[in-house]
């Protein structure tokens, strides 16, 4: 009965998307448990791209049951927008193999106008957020003034506390913000209406994922963002409102803890973040912007060039060993082809100060600089490699170095974004049997 955690280990947009795809083939459930449509994964099939930003990756398998869970915070707007691009793409989603959960809570209009509204006022504080109302649906969700999928399809319940909500969001609107209040029976009648067209997919997904499990089915859970972005863990206040690794997984799927057997971390072979705050591997100069050309690093979400810099050693420790991870899988080693020589952070300074582990307790990690160890590069194209030792020497040498100083094992490389670009360890089986 065998269930596997994947999740991303830096910030974000590690490739988690190819990577589910590829291991959904040997699952019967793929699940989402935090995050919501601020998420963009992207798979590319026989050169056609689809990217997922709130339906699980696992879509493509139309045998495969996809399940949003009670933690991930939906907005039924982007969901349908999905729905129908996908289906409109020959894609099968119907209530059968996308199921979401009545408790998973709703991110309205306000929401979204919120999110925006907050971020110009935070000013040169501002997070970078992607605009998708996630952290205002999910402080609603703390203070108990929320909303639920459940809520959305009974229209009586729904018209009241729908009223309350936006009784109290308009004053900010208007008052703090300084924007036009939003039209309350406008909102009521599209949300209400939106409410009937979830029904079909609606229900008691921990329940049914559980279940699942129970019958000896594979359950593999999807993390969105990444460890660094985690609310707990990642560089707060520079983060996402969601815990986006393993941790996340009982609240947010109603999955027991102890039922997850197998932790797979995602991470690249360099380093990139969306949005601002802080990234200590972070490459300014032209090697960071080639390796945003090589890699087209632009966000899967808003299309905005994303930071590049090079692998931290140190923040891979934390993040992997904070999720329990038996392994993981580096992905994007092709996009390094072609540098002379390849920088790994293996420790970091803050003014006389030096670490050699992250340095979580910080108030606040500006200025943190990292010391760098420099590998030799490689100049073959490796996109049409399949076995690890057909490798270059010089990139299986920098694989090996990263693992060793990483310290947990890497099961497979990813060499490109198709499905079949990917490289198996050998020496790592207990994988093998999910790709
Ligand atoms: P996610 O959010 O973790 O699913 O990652 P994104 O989809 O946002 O970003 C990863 C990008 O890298 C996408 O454009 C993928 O198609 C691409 N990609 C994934 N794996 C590889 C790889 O091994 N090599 C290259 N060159 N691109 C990859
Ligand atoms: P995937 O799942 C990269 C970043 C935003 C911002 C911060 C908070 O594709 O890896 P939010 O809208 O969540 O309140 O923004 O988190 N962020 C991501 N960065 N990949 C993502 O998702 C992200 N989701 C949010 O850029 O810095
Ligand atoms: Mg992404």
């Amino acid at each position: 009965m065998p269930s596997l955690s994947v999740f991303g280990a830096q910030w974000g947009d590690e490739g988690k998307g190819k990577i589910i795809d590829l291991l959904a083939r040997g699952a019967d459930v793929v699940v989402r448990y935090q995050g919501g449509a601020n998420a963009g994964h992207t798979v590319v099939v026989g050169g056609t791209k689809y990217v997922m930003h709130l339906i699980p990756s696992g879509i493509l398998h139309s045998e495969k049951i996809n399940v949003i869970g009670n933690g991930v915070a939906l907005d039924p707007l982007a969901l349908f927008a999905e729905i129908d691009e996908l289906t409109g793409r020959g894609v099968k989603i119907d209530g059968t193999n996308l199921r979401l959960s009545s408790g998973a809570h709703v991110i309205f209009e306000h929401h979204r106008r919120i999110d925006h509204a907050a971020e110009r006022w935070r000013g040169v504080g501002r997070i970078g957020t992607t605009g998708r109302g996630i952290g205002p649906c999910y402080a609603d969700k703390a203070a108990r003034t929320g909303l639920r999928l459940a809520d959305l399809l009974e229209p009586e319940r729904c018209r009241v506390r729908l009223t309350a909500a936006l009784a109290e969001k308009n004053a900010l609107l208007r008052d703090v913000h300084g924007e036009e209040p939003l039209d309350l029976d406008q909102q009521l009648s599209r949300y209400m209406a939106l409410g009937e067209r979830l029904k079909p997919y609606v229900g008691d997904t921990g329940a049914e994922v559980r279940s699942a499990y129970r019958e000896g089915k594979l359950v593999l859970f999807e993390g969105a963002q990444g460890a660094m972005l985690d609310l707990d863990h990642g560089t707060y206040p520079y983060v996402t409102s969601s815990s986006t690794g393993t941790d996340g997984i009982a609240p947010g799927a109603g999955f027991p803890a102890r039922w997850i057997e197998r932790v797979l971390g995602i991470a690249k072979a360099y380093c990139t973040r969306v949005g601002e705050g802080p990234f200590p591997s972070e490459d300014k100069g032209p090697e960071g912007d080639r390796i945003r050309e090589q890699g087209r690093e632009f966000g899967a979400t808003t299309g905005r060039p994303r930071r590049c810099g090079w692998f931290d050693a140190p923040q891979m420790r934390y993040t992997l060993e904070l999720n329990g991870a038996d392994g993981w899988i580096m992905t994007n080693l092709d996009v390094l082809s072609g540098f002379e020589r390849i920088k790994v952070g293996v420790g970091y300074r803050m003014g006389s100060k030096r670490y050699r582990e992250w340095p979580a307790s910080l108030a606040s990690f500006e200025g943190l600089e990292v010391d760098f160890e420099e590998l030799q590069g490689w100049n073959d194209d490796i996109t049409a490699v399949r076995e690890y030792a057909e490798l270059p020497r010089a990139a299986r040498e920098y694989v090996e170095w990263v693992e060793d100083r990483v310290g947990v094992p890497i099961v497979m490389l990813s060499v490109g974004p198709e499905r079949d670009q990917i490289i198996p360890r050998r020496d790592a089986p207990q994988f093998h049997v999910l790709a």
